[in-house]
C-alpha cells in the first residue's frame, strides 16, 4: 500500500474534514493523484482548498455520489484504486427536519458508490488486489452513553437515535456487507466530534465563535449538560492517512480525542477565548448564553475508546485541546470573509426557519 503510485478519490473533499484530508494527501504524496469528488452542497466550498488547487496532483470533479453512471465513469476514467468516502449530509439538526435527504445521500449515495466501485474493480484482471474502499463514519452510530465513564469501543452495539446517525449506521452496514459478500477490501472508522478551521458554522464551535463576535445569542440546547469528545480535525486527517495505508482490511477503528467536555463548559471557554482575542473585558459576552428548547432525541454523551488505533497503528492526537481551541478561534476571527461568504445565502434562510419552527 505504501510505495505504489495511487489514484485516490476523496468524496466530500470540499467539506470540513474532507478538505483537510485532501490537503494532507496532496502535500504529502506528490506521486499520487488526488481526485476531489464533491457535489458542492451548502456544506461544500472550494475556497477551503485555495492553497492547493493548482497542485499538479490535484483534480476536482463536481458530481453526486447518488449518480451511478457518473461514479462509474469517474472511477474508470481515473483508474481509481483507492476511495476515501466522506461525502455525507452531516448535521444532526437538519436530519431531524429532513430525514429523506439523509437517507438519499448517506445510504443510497454510499450504496451507489460501493456498487460502482464493485463494477469497476471486478472488471479488472487483478480484481480487488491493491484496492481500498475506506468509509468515514461517526461515533453517533453507537447511540448515547450515560455520565458514567464508559466508552464506545469497536464492539459496542449499534444503537443510532437520530436520522443522521441511523443513516450513517446503515451506510456502515452496507460497506461491511460489500466486504463480506463480494470480498471488497473495505475499512470503516468511527470518529468523535471534530473541530478546527473550515467547519460550516451550523455546528456548535464555529457558530458560537461567530455569534460571540457579532454579539448574537448563543443558543445552548437544554441545560448544556450534554458531553462530546472533541478532536482537532488535522489529527483526524492524520489518522485517516495512517489507516488508509496501514489499516487492516475489514477492520473497524475508533478515533477520538480522549477529550470530553460538557457543552456549557465549551461555550464558556469559547466566550473567554474570543473576548480575550478581541480585547474585550472578562465576562463581556457571558450574557449571550441563551438556554433554548433541547434538540429532539439529544444524545447525552459520546466518548470514544481509540486504544486499538493507538496500540495497533501507533496513532496519537498531536494537539492539546487548549492549543487547538486557541488556533481554531484565531482562524475564525482572522477569516471573517470566509465566514461571511458561507453564511451569506442558504444558511441564513435555514437558520431563520430552524429557530422559527422550534
Ligand atoms: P461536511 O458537511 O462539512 O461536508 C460534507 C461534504 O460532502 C460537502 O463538501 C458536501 O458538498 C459533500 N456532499 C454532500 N452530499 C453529497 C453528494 N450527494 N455527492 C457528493 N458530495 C456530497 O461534513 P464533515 O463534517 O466534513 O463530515 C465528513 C464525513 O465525516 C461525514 O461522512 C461525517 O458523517 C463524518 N464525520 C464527521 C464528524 C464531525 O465532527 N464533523 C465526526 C465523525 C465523522
Ligand atoms: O460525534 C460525531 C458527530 O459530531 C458527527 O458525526 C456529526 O457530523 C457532527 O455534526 C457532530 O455532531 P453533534 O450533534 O455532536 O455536533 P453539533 O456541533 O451539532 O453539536 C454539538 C453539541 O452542541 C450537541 O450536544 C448539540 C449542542 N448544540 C449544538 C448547536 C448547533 C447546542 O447546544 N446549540 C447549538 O446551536
Amino acid at each position: 500500500m505504501d510505495s505504489q503510485k495511487r489514484n485516490i478519490v476523496v468524496t466530500g473533499g470540499a467539506g470540513f474534514i474532507g478538505s483537510h484530508v485532501v490537503r494532507l494527501f496532496v502535500n504529502k504524496y506528490p506521486d499520487y493523484r488526488i481526485i476531489n469528488l464533491d457535489k458542492l452542497t451548502y456544506a461544500g466550498n472550494l475556497e477551503n482548498l485555495k492553497d492547493i488547487e493548482n497542485q499538479p496532483n490535484y483534480t476536482f470533479v463536481k458530481a453526486d455520489i447518488c449518480d451511478y453512471g457518473a461514479m462509474l465513469d469517474i472511477l474508470r476514467d481515473n483508474d481509481v484504486d483507492g476511495i476515501i468516502h466522506l461525502a455525507a449530509e452531516s448535521h444532526v439538526d437538519r436530519s431531524i427536519r429532513d430525514p429523506f435527504t439523509f437517507a438519499r445521500t448517506n445510504v443510497m449515495g454510499t450504496l451507489t458508490l460501493l456498487q460502482a466501485a464493485r463494477t469497476f474493480w471486478e472488471s479488472l484482471p487483478e480484481g480487488y488486489e491493491g484496492k481500498r474502499f475506506y468509509h468515514i463514519s461517526t461515533d453517533e452510530v453507537y447511540g448515547a452513553l450515560d455520565l458514567d465513564g464508559t466508552l464506545f469501543t469497536e464492539q459496542t452495539k449499534y444503537q443510532p437515535h437520530s436520522p443522521y446517525s441511523a443513516s450513517k449506521a446503515s451506510s456502515d452496514h452496507f460497506v461491511r456487507a460489500f466486504h463480506d459478500t463480494y470480498g471488497m477490501p473495505t475499512i470503516v472508522t468511527n470518529c468523535s466530534n471534530n473541530y478546527g478551521p473550515y467547519q460550516f458554522p451550523e455546528k456548535l464551535i464555529p457558530l458560537f465563535i461567530n455569534n460571540i463576535r457579532h454579539r448574537r445569542p448563543l443558543p445552548v440546547y437544554g441545560k448544556g449538560e450534554n458531553v462530546r469528545d472533541w478532536l482537532y480535525v488535522v489529527d483526524h486527517a492524520r489518522a485517516i492517512d495512517l489507516i488508509f495505508h496501514k489499516g487492516k482490511v475489514a477492520e473497524t477503528y475508533n478515533i477520538g480525542g480522549v477529550n470530553e467536555w460538557k457543552n456549557i463548559d465549551i461555550v464558556k471557554l469559547l466566550i473567554k477565548t474570543v473576548d480575550r482575542l478581541l480585547g474585550n473585558p472578562e465576562g463581556f459576552s457571558d450574557n449571550l448564553i441563551t438556554f433554548v428548547t433541547d434538540r429532539k432525541g439529544h444524545d447525552l454523551r459520546y466518548a470514544i475508546d481509540s486504544s486499538k488505533l493507538c496500540r495497533e497503528l501507533g496513532w496519537q492526537p498531536s494537539l492539546q485541546f487548549d492549543e487547538g481551541i486557541e488556533k481554531t478561534v484565531r482562524w475564525y476571527l482572522d477569516n471573517q470573509e470566509w465566514m461571511d461568504r458561507v453564511t451569506s445565502g442558504e444558511y441564513e434562510k435555514y437558520y431563520e426557519a430552524f429557530y422559527a419552527n422550534r
